[in-house]
């Protein structure tokens, strides 16, 4: 065995991995890890390795049973499941992106407690997209996503089936990839400890994992391969890149941007690199060549990490009701004693060859690729003015606030449009902010940072991952986006009552550190 597979092989035992597929596989299947939403009956929640505090989600449909699954939907599909929770800790499953009633979303109000069960019904409204679903049991959130409770979540629709058609799209050219940091020192992940610093300024690991591998290599048909790719780690901001193999001196590849968060942009872009942040998905496509081999990078950047602040711990009184998944402090103040790569630093992600073979000759890239609106603008004033700031003894901090689960937070009526504009205080860090249930069409940028302001294509700063549906939008230092959003929900009866959601940041650390708001819809 050579070290990559003995650490392959090390890692796959820690980390519990595999399932047994028996049966014939879903409509949407292409690996055994691929699981049809609308099939899954039970999702168990379990502790695969108590010594290093690892994770599962473990799928069942009654006929198959497969731990960390890859799920799949199609716009319209009905889904009912029972989560079973059989971990030492509160869990809740978040589904990141979707239109959901708070009763079903997962943000943490109601988490499914140790031994408990929850059933889990709803129709999936949203449309072709990337999403994912996570735990989000509020200080829990940062070890449970750490430890490996996150999964993909394909959704499909008949935009989408058109240029997967269109680009000739086999099985073997597609590829969605769940990316997540961990520190791994002798073949293992080590468990989740951070420091008081690391609460500040986010848990950051050596290495990239990618779909549960270390240095992981993907083999995708010659030609065009279309990558959707999730930044799941706790902290990490990715400045996404592929670069020849054989060939890192040369400047990096070009690539084309065809979805952001909530689907297809309406046009593709040509780009040599994008931010990716904390809870973020691209949609991209590369040319892969027979006979060439293709590093996606993280490209090294200036992170912006401005704040510096001391004592700053997460006050969870709740947490020390529950045992923690392996290491016993969190924001304890031990600095780690695993080495950890910083924020910005040159990470390789996974690497991408061609199957043996020709190459398909290239469809020829459609001009359009869905229906979406160019962003509202029809309004451009201010709804809303939300102001992200730091305080060395608090932390990060909404409005000057930290959070209170039983907070009214930001009240909002049914069915409004509203500008928010978010502003990020200079002395602070990138702050990728998610709104739970709605989509935000980014309007404007301003005061963005040199690099991020260089990858922008409108004259009104927005970056090319500005341009389509987001759930999920970073925010420099001294930044001002405007953010537009329709409020309206579906009409049926599980969204009648008072709903509520969150508007936090996605950097795990910070959310589970306070920085949070509820979004409440009357
Ligand atoms: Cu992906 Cu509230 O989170
Ligand atoms: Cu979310
Ligand atoms: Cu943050």
């Amino acid at each position: 065995m050579d070290r990559r597979s003995f650490l392959n092989a090390a890692l796959a035992s820690a980390l519990g991995a595999g399932g047994c597929a028996t049966h014939s596989p879903p409509a949407f299947a292409r690996s055994d890890r691929d699981v049809d939403l609308s099939a899954l009956r039970r999702l168990r929640v379990v502790l695969s390795d108590p010594v290093l505090g690892r994770c599962a989600y473990v799928a069942d449909t009654g006929i198959r049973s497969v731990a960390r699954p890859v799920l799949h939907a199609r716009t319209g599909d009905p889904v009912d499941f029972v989560i079973e929770n059989r971990l030492p800790q509160p869990t809740t499953v978040h589904f990141h992106g979707l239109t959901l009633p708070e009763s079903v979303d997962g943000a943490g109000f109601d988490p499914v407690l140790p031994g408990e069960s929850r059933r889990i019904r709803f129709e999936l409204r949203n449309r072709a997209g990337l999403y994912w679903i996570h735990s989000h049991a509020h200080g829990f959130t940062a070890e449970q996503v750490h430890s490996g409770l996150a999964s993909l979540l394909l959704v499909h629709d008949s935009e989408d089936d058109a240029l997967v058609e269109a680009l000739s799209l086999g099985p073997a050219s597609q590829l969605a990839v769940l990316l997540a940091d961990a520190r791994i020192a002798n073949g293992v992940i080590a468990p989740y400890a951070p420091g008081a610093d690391e609460c500040l300024h986010g848990w950051f690991g050596n290495r990239m994992i990618a779909n549960g591998v270390p240095d992981a290599a993907f083999q995708v048909s010659p030609g065009r391969a279309r990558l959707r790719l999730l930044n799941a780690c706790n902290a990490r901001g990715l400045l996404l890149a592929f670069r020849e193999r054989s060939r890192p001196d040369l400047p990096p590849r070009r690539f084309h941007l065809l979805g952001t968060d909530g689907g297809l942009l309406a046009a593709p872009l040509a780009v040599d690199r994008l931010f990716l942040h904390g809870g973020e998905r691209v949609d991209v496509l590369v040319d892969i060549q027979p006979g060439e081999s293709l590093q996606a990078v993280s490209l090294p950047f200036d992170p912006r990490h401005q704040a510096a602040g001391d004592g700053i711990g997460r006050r969870h009184p709740s947490r020390e009701q529950y045992p923690p998944l392996a290491a016993a402090g969190i924001c304890a103040g031990v600095q780690g004693g695993n080495a950890s790569l910083p924020d910005g630093a040159l990470l390789p992600l996974f690497a991408l060859e061609p199957a043996p073979g020709p190459g398909a000759p290239m469809a020829r890239l459609p001009e359009r690729l869905s229906g979406i609106p160019a962003a509202w603008r029809q309004d451009q004033s201010v709804s809303r003015r939300i102001r992200l700031d730091f305080d060395p003894q608090h932390g990060y901090l909404i409005e000057n606030l930290p959070y209170h689960p039983d907070e009214a937070g930001i009240a909002i009526a049914r069915g409004a449009r509203e500008v928010w504009e978010v502003r990020n205080s200079p002395i602070s860090m990138p702050h990728p902010m998610h709104l739970h249930g709605f989509q935000f069409r980014v309007l404007r940028r301003q005061g963005t940072f040199g690099p991020a302001r260089a990858l922008a294509t409108q004259s009104d700063g927005r970056l090319p991952s500005d341009l389509g549906f987001k759930d999920t939008v970073a925010i420099w230092p001294n930044e001002t986006v405007w953010l537009e959003t329709d409020f309206s929900l579906p009409s049926d009866d599980s969204f009648k009552a008072r709903q509520r959601y969150m508007f936090h940041c996605h950097n795990l650390e910070h959310e589970d550190g306070m920085m949070m708001r509820n979004v409440t819809l009357a």
